[in-house]
């Protein structure tokens, strides 16, 4: 008897299960245009070793008192990049914040010194690929999408596929984005080869 009623709940279970899933399958056919469409950026499988930095800069240890990525990360013309912060933007704590630690010691040198923090690249298109991050901005897409939940961690490695030739076309593709080579590769056209006016 008992053994009946717990059957009969398990199928009432998979039963509604299957309703929702058939309801989302139908809502992301017809309702959804494809801006909407959730793009998923995948994990990288393999471990990509995070770079070693010139200072042991945290993201999650800074990002209480800065939660906003565009505090260090700007986008100037011409759009390509995000750039790294000014020492002038880590000097307005650390003239006077931990300045007793032997890594803000290295960072005032940089500061007075006037050189950039010799950042060492941790994504990095393959060279000669089109790559801008403004037109991507611009359509909306989240930092997250591409590089995880940098908040929460201490050091930045590539944890997402993110350089990968087929992510790229994935999205541009469920975004209905230009997939076409020329999108992303500069290579000689026939004009440029002389085969064409
Ligand atoms: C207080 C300044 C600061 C803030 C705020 C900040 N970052 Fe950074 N970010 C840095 C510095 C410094 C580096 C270089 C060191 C490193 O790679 O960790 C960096 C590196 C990165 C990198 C790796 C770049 C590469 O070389 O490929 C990514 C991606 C990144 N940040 C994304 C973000 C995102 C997303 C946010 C917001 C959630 C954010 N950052 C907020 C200072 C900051
Ligand atoms: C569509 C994917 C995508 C999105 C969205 C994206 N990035 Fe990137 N990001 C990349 C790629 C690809 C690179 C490597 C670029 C290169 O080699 O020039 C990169 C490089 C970087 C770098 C290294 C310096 C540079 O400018 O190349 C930083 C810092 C960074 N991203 C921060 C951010 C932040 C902050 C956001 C959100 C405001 C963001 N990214 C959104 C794909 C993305
Ligand atoms: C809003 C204030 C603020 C800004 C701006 C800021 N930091 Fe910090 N930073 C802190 C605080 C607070 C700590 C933790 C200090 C401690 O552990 O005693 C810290 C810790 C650090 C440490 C670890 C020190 C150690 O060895 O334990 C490094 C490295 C660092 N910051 C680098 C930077 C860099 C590089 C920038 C600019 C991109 C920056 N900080 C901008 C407040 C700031
Ligand atoms: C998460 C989704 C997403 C990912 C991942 C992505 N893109 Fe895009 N990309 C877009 C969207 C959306 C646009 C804007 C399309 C528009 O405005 O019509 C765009 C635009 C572009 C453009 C400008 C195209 C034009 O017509 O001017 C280039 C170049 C580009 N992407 C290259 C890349 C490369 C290279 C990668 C991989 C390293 C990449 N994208 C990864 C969504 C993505
Ligand atoms: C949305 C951007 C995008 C589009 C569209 C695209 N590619 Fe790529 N392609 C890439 C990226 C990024 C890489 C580098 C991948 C890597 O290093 O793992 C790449 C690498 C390659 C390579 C390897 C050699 C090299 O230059 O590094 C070949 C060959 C290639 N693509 C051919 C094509 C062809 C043919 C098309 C059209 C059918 C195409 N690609 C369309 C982004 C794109």
């Amino acid at each position: 008897m008992n053994r009946t009623n717990t059957f009969s709940v398990t199928v009432k279970d998979s039963g509604f299960r299957a309703c929702g899933l058939m309801a989302l399958l139908v809502a992301m056919l017809v309702a959804s245009p494809a801006s909407a469409q959730q793009v998923v950026v995948p994990d990288n499988v393999g471990v990509h070793a995070a770079p070693e930095q010139p200072l042991p800069f945290s993201h999650r240890l800074h990002s209480m008192a800065m939660p906003d990525c565009s505090t260090c990360h700007v986008n100037p013309e011409p759009g390509h990049q995000m750039t790294f912060p000014e020492n002038d933007t880590c000097m307005q704590c650390h003239a006077i914040v931990a300045t007793d630690k032997a890594s803000i010691a290295s960072l005032q040198a940089y500061a007075s010194s006037g050189k950039p923090v010799p950042w060492v690249r941790v994504y990095e298109v393959t060279p000669g690929v089109t790559w801008s991050h403004r037109p991507h901005l611009e359509a909306g897409e989240q930092c997250e999408t591409c590089h995880g939940d940098i908040r929460q961690v201490d050091v930045v490695s590539q944890t997402k596929g993110t350089l990968a030739m087929a992510t790229c076309i994935g999205c541009h593709q469920a975004r209905a984005a230009a997939a076409d080579c020329v999108t992303c590769h500069a290579w000689p056209t026939d004009r440029q080869l002389g085969f064409e006016e």
